[in-house]
């Protein structure tokens, strides 16, 4: 790729989480402009869900660039992998192409935008960079079943889903409102606590928010009997009456 004078700009993108069109109009101007769209797909899927997410058929496909991860644990595995893609991308913002990195839900929450956004301004410090928010899982989930998120001085939680039911039933005990991510294989154990606690009528759940499959609910002691899958799912619950913290 040739050199310019003028260095591209690097642009972190959140779209979705789930539905398609769903990312601010600020964003949408600046991804048109993009000469070249990095795009995350995990191993186990057929294609990008973030880039489903985007309004269908209207970029090029040739400026999208597919970046694969197998969700390695391999720390080093993955910070070489995010190397590799830096130095992609710092090839095209050199050549004066402004860059986008799409990721589902908020660009800056939980999310591997981090990691890509570290890497690329330490491999083309030059280059100036923006990053976009984009709509949480959680308040997607909100919206889609009017759960409020936090009245008054309500305290909230973020929590990705520990292992131990011991440790989740602390923190639930302790918040006015738990948002509980990450929850994948754990979500059987996690109904039945909520069970245990009194808590099923107070939580939503939503599995793949926006999505045309999606399963979004507030009250969850229907699913105590057949949890549906945990990938890609958030819940939201309350308890009425939390212990001082
Ligand atoms: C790597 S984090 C990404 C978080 C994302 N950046 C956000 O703003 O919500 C993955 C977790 O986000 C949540 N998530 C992402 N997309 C979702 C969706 N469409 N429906 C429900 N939960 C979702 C799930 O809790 C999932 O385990």
């Amino acid at each position: 790729m040739n050199k310019t004078d003028k260095t591209g700009t690097f642009y972190g993108i959140g779209v979705g989480p789930g539905e398609q069109g769903l990312l601010p109009v600020l964003a949408w101007e600046a991804l048109q402009k993009c000469g070249a769209i990095f795009v995350p797909r995990a191993t186990s899927q057929e294609g990008s869900t973030a880039k489903g997410c985007l309004p269908a058929h209207t970029l090029p496909e040739a400026r999208f660039h597919e970046v694969e991860f197998d969700m390695s644990t391999d720390h080093g595995a993955l910070l070489a992998r995010y190397t590799t893609m830096a130095e992609q991308i710092a090839a095209h913002l050199r050549a004066g192409r402004d860059v986008a990195y799409l990721t589902l839900g908020d660009s800056m929450t939980y999310s591997t935008f981090n990691y890509t956004l570290r890497a690329v301004r330490a491999t083309c410090p030059e280059a100036p960079w923006r990053v976009f928010p984009g709509v949480s899982s959680y308040a997607a989930l909100a919206a889609a079943t009017g759960f409020p998120l936090g009245e008054g001085k309500e305290r909230v939680l973020i929590l990705p889903c520990p292992e131990s039911m011991e440790t989740l039933e602390r923190a639930l005990a302790r918040h006015d409102i738990t948002v509980l991510m990450k929850i994948g294989r754990r979500l059987p154990e996690v109904l039945s606590l909520l069970d245990r606690m009194h808590l099923t009528e107070q939580a939503a759940f939503g599995g793949r928010v926006g999505m045309p499959d999606a399963v979004c609910q507030l009250g969850v002691e229907g699913l105590l009997t057949a949890p549906p899958s945990g990938y890609l799912s958030t819940m939201l619950i309350r308890n009425p009456a939390p212990l001082p913290l």
